[in-house]
């Protein structure tokens, strides 16, 4: 056990949370950071005290919530002092560093970046799925890869009904997944095209207007990337599943806000598109919209800005027994990362920490 782990233990023991939590967003300027601050104040979270972190950089910025302004400060070693609830999204390496310290300084955090994700004594949490696993946090609690996350809400409830083996997906992912300087990276050059100007890139290797990009965060031996594996690894982690196999494709592609994942999934028990159907209708923070003859089946415009993922063109699939085809599309600002952080906040709430 980490000695962060073994701090946060011992005063679990001892400190109730309090019920209006002092939250810290570490990242607060950044894509998911502006997320954070606004979901925390549409879903009336009982916040007693904002604390907004980012780099040197951003020091001193003026941002809003609830209306009033609240100035951005500078990460450092004491900002998590009096702090119950710090909310990361600033990157693996900064939540290494940093995350720790807030755990030491009595704060549980809930981490957006990979850095603990796989980490044994780190809850890896979606909600709907296993909020259960959040009680037995040792200080940290991790939020999915965003792509895994809007898959499994769609998954899951079928993996429950009808035993999921494995499944091959191919993901659409937006720009805004990369963060703030992605989206500009995609205005500044669509607007050079239409003006005949030459493109510039700063964040992708290649043109990311007018294109898609087969390659979302590096290379691994084997051939796939480490966005693709974390279906598979993270997956498994949350639908407590361990036997669950995932061959996945990332692929980038110039939308501004909304991933969407093409699934063939291939199930224990046989399944039917209308027993699929009954299921998915029931199931919690997903909505069904699927209804090819109106041309109606989930979009990433239609999902932009909603706490709900949206499933349909189910289908049986042609080339697996026992298998089902369905294409599910989620914000992934939201449910990718800070509604799914909001929702682990109130959950830890309603435990008492
Ligand atoms: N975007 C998504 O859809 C998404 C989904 C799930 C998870 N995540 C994860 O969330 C994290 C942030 O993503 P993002 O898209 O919001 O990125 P972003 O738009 O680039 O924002 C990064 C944020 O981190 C801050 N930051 C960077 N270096 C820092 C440092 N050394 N000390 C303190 N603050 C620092 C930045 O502050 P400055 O303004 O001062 O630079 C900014 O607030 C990443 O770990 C990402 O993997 C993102």
């Amino acid at each position: 056990m980490p000695l962060w782990a073994a701090r946060a233990a011992i005063a679990d023991q001892e400190i109730l949370m309090n019920p209006k939590p002092h939250i810290a967003i570490v990242g607060a300027t950044g894509a998911v950071g502006v997320a954070m601050i606004q979901t925390l104040e549409k879903r009336k979270f009982p916040t007693g005290q904002l604390t907004l972190l980012a780099s040197a950089r951003s020091a001193g910025k003026e941002m809003t919530f609830r209306g009033r302004p609240l100035t951005v400060r500078e990460l450092v070693r004491g900002s998590f002092e009096g702090v119950d609830i710090a909310l990361f999204s600033a990157g693996a390496s900064v939540s290494r560093q940093f995350a720790p310290l807030a755990v030491q300084a009595g704060g549980v955090v809930v981490d957006n970046s990979s850095a603990f994700r796989m980490d044994d004594a780190v809850p890896l949490v979606v909600p709907e799925i296993n909020a259960e696993d959040i009680a037995r946090h040792q200080g940290i609690i991790a939020n999915p890869n965003c792509t895994t996350a809007i898959t499994l809400m769609a998954l899951y409830p079928l993996h429950r009904a009808f035993g999921v083996k494995r499944i091959f997906a191919s993901s659409y992912q937006a720009v805004s997944g990369t963060g703030a300087r992605a989206i500009e990276e995609l205005q500044r050059q669509v607007q050079q095209i239409v003006a005949g100007q030459p493109v510039t890139r700063e964040v992708y290797p290649h043109q990311i207007a007018f294109n898609v990009l087969p390659q979302v965060d590096v290379f691994l031996p084997g051939g796939y990337t480490k966005e693709e594996a974390k279906m598979e690894n993270e997956g498994r982690k949350i639908m407590h599943h361990p036997s669950f196999r995932a061959s996945v494709t990332c692929v980038r592609v110039p939308v501004y806000r909304a991933h969407s994942i093409a699934v063939s999934a291939e199930f224990e028990k046989p399944v039917t598109v209308e027993a699929a159907r009954a299921v998915l209708r029931r199931a919690p923070g997903l909505d069904v919209v699927d209804n090819p003859a109106q041309q109606e089946y989930p979009l990433p415009l239609h999902a932009t800005d909603k706490y709900n993922c949206q499933v349909g063109r189910l289908r049986q699939d042609c080339a697996l027994d026992n298998g089902l085809c369905f294409w599910v599309a989620g914000d992934q600002l939201l449910k990718g990362a800070a509604l799914n952080a909001v929702q682990i906040a109130e959950e830890l709430l309603r435990i008492g920490g």
